[in-house]
């Protein structure tokens, strides 16, 4: 956290790089992208005090890398970093320090009057300095744009510690000049960051527009969206808005709310019985999922009663899956898995997940390959957000993952479209309540890579890291 009254201030690398981690060729970066440069504009200079300025600390040969028209860079206090005394670094501007340290000048900036004046700090190289100090402890986070191009380089970055931290926003991939990058922030793990307060305000440090990015935010804002504008059904039960999209991006993480507790064990074993095809549950002993006792508990959880009558159950609805008979299921997976892998231009690979004509709870499925990646965008035409939404996300994001997998292609993008979003009105207080939180990180998902055939995936072959 940036701690402001501590001895020393913490701080966030802002980077770009290659595949292959490369920065810089010849004292410039290896690609024109006034986008991408926009982006680290943006999140060094924006505050959210307008009396304040931000710090980017910076290697004396990045300095004199920056073209002269843009140094110091406007806005910010600008901090380099040299050992030596015999460099024409301007000494009397007020928008530039020298320092002969990064510890020297993460004390000076934990000082009045730096203590006061400036929000956040930033570190953005280059590649001597990153070596040092891009996975130390002192790091929160890491906003490094990937991007997609192996170039000659000759300054290089260390890789982000994935021990160290975790993903917390990316962007799906953007196009500029024929060169593809994303935006991504890693964060420290939340028990790595000193002195790290209050659960809720853990990834305040974020600068907004990073932090603004974290996808369970369109959910939770569609849901506040049918709290505050909802239609009003005729019995004033339920609180609805037609025509709803929300979109994830499985390449890093997976979508697995966070706000609110979803019911992972119920997610593996529908997506696996409706890819068996089979009607009856998988697990001996169990009659059905919806009748054990940790899905009692998380439905308990909502304030549903988990009785014989669930099934008709209005806040249920969208957590069943109707599995029509096992072999019409079955064909439609293989067909799906055979385009996919022989045909992937094909532009009707679809999977019904229900029998339209007899579920309220519609849902419709349809995958695209492009770059080596698999998505899919899902039609329900009528689902319960609180518990229907996250479970439809999860479970959907699965069956894309666990299909991208024997598929041999990468996970790309979930797209949830609703037609009838809805939430029970005497729910809407809990649902105020759960609204009031703030995300954390998504977990990650492991598939045992020994499995390349569907029907050979099993839920330990399924992992849910960092939950
Ligand atoms: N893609 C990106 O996001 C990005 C970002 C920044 C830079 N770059 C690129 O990276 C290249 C420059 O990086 P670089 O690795 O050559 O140099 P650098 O890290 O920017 O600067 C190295 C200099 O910093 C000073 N220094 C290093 N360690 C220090 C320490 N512990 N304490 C105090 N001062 C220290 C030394 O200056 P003295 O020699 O004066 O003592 C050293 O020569 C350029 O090509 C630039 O375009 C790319």
């Amino acid at each position: 956290m940036e701690a402001q009254n501590a001895q020393r201030r913490s701080y966030q690398v802002v980077i770009a790089a290659t595949r292959n981690m490369g920065i810089g060729i010849d004292m410039k970066l290896p690609w024109d992208l006034p986008n991408e440069y926009q982006f680290f504009q943006d999140v060094t200079s924006r505050t959210s005090d307008p009396r304040k300025r931000n710090a980017t600390i910076m290697g004396r040969k990045s300095w004199e890398a920056t073209p002269l028209e843009f140094r110091p860079l406007p806005g910010r206090l600008n901090v380099v970093l040299t050992r030596s005394n015999c460099h024409s670094i301007p000494t009397d501007d007020d928008n530039v320090m020298v320092c002969g340290s990064m510890e020297s000048a993460l004390e000076l900036l934990a000082k009045p009057p730096y203590s006061f004046s400036i929000e956040k700090v930033f570190f953005i190289g280059g590649g001597e300095l990153l070596r040092q100090y891009m996975n130390a402890p002192s790091c929160d986070a890491i906003h490094l744009t990937e991007v997609d191009i192996s170039v000659p380089c000759d300054t290089f970055a260390p890789r982000v510690d994935t021990c160290l931290y975790r993903p917390w926003y990316s962007s799906l991939p953007v196009v500029e000049n024929g060169i593809r990058y994303s935006f991504n922030t890693y964060v420290r793990r939340k028990d790595l960051i000193s002195g790290s307060g209050v659960e809720a305000e853990q990834y305040s440090f974020l600068p907004k527009m990073v932090f603004e990015r974290h996808e369970e935010l369109g959910y939770l804002n569609l849901v506040q969206q049918i709290i505050s504008h909802g239609d009003l059904n005729d019995n004033n039960t339920l609180l609805s808005k037609f025509g709803c999209q929300l979109r994830f991006n499985l390449r890093k993480t997976f979508p697995l709310l966070t706000t609110k507790k979803v019911f992972w064990v119920g997610v593996v074993e529908e997506i696996l019985q409706l890819i068996s095809g089979s009607t009856y549950p998988r697990e001996k002993g169990i009659k059905h999922i919806w009748e054990s006792d940790e899905a009692k508990e998380y439905l308990d959880s909502f304030g549903v009663d988990a009785t014989e009558e669930d099934g008709d159950h209005p806040l249920l609805t969208g957590l069943y899956w109707r599995h029509s008979d096992a072999s019409q299921e079955l064909s439609q997976i293989s067909d799906v898995i055979n385009k996919i892998k022989n045909n992937s231009h094909d532009r009707g690979i679809t999977l019904s997940a229900c029998k339209l004509s007899l579920s309220s709870c519609q849902t419709f499925a349809q995958f695209y390959v492009a770059n080596g990646e698999l998505s899919c965008q899902i039609y329900q035409s009528s689902t319960e957000a609180s518990l229907g939404i996250p479970f439809s996300i999860a479970a959907y994001s699965l069956l894309t993952c666990i299909i991208a997998h024997v598929c041999d292609v990468v996970a790309g993008d979930f797209i949830h479209l609703i037609g009838d979003a809805h939430v029970n009105t005497s729910h809407t207080k809990a649902i105020q309540k759960q609204l009031q939180i703030s995300p954390k990180p998504f977990p990650i998902l492991k598939i045992n890579p020994e499995k390349t055939k569907i029907d050979h995936v099993e839920a330990s072959d399924l992992d849910l890291l960092d939950v």
